[in-house]
């Protein structure tokens, strides 16, 4: 699996069918995330959300995860250009988590934005754990992602939508996942309860903000 390819473009193809609501599905929760002291952006890619969190919170360990260089090179070049003053408070790791540890612990947000999509049910589950575990006691999980849910036609629009983008990554990116795997009983298991959600594009996508309890 390889982001590399794809990285320059996803901004592109993302509004171009889109338009802007994944990304209002990942930014849905920020005004809520001042408090915070130390976060984990995980899978993070380009840094838009990375950018939106750094004007809107004054969170001083910001620490951006992602396994493709080419992705962290763009998030890299978009704080030095955008925001240098903000660049202090960010720690840039490349890591795989689907073999690695996540780099530090004591989180206090951990944060998943159309990331966990990518993974098959053994290592979607090795790597909510590892999260997991990094994360505090009462650690909060934004996660953004597509849903299959709704009215019927609601459903088979998703579906549509799902086949045609997994195909697209499994010859683009080599993505491991070969459906959408759903990773609220997992996060459920850990501990992270649903406190609000929010769902965008008629349905298609969900944000959620969950906090372990
Ligand atoms: C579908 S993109 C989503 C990027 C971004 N979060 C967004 O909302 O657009 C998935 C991201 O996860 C990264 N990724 C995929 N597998 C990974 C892994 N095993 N460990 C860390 N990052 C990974 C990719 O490089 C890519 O940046």
């Amino acid at each position: 699996m390889n982001f590399n390819r794809v990285a320059p473009c996803f901004e592109r193809l993302e509004k171009i069918v889109f338009r802007n609501q994944m990304q209002l599905c990942r930014t849905v929760y920020l005004t809520e995330l001042s408090h915070v002291e130390k976060v984990a952006l995980i899978g993070e890619g380009d840094g838009r959300f990375l950018l939106e969190f750094l004007k809107q919170t004054n969170c001083p360990q910001v620490h951006y995860i992602d396994s493709s260089q080419v992705m962290l090179d763009l998030a890299q070049a978009r704080i030095n250009k955008q925001f240098p003053e903000a660049r202090p408070r960010v720690r840039f790791y490349k890591c795989d988590l689907s073999k690695e540890n996540m780099p530090e612990d004591h989180y206090n947000l951990v944060v998943t934005n159309f990331f966990l999509d990518v993974f098959n049910e053994p290592t979607l589950s090795q790597s909510i754990t590892r999260i997991a575990d990094s994360c505090c006691n009462d650690g909060i999980w934004l996660y953004a992602d597509f849903q299959v849910a709704g009215s019927r036609l609601q459903q088979l629009r998703a579906t549509f939508w799902l086949k045609t983008m997994y195909l697209f990554f499994k010859v683009v990116s080599n993505i491991q996942a070969p459906a959408l795997i759903d990773p609220a009983p997992l996060l459920e298991a850990h501990g992270f309860r649903v406190i609000q959600q929010t769902e965008f594009a008629h349905g298609l996508m969900r944000a959620e903000f969950r906090r372990r309890t």
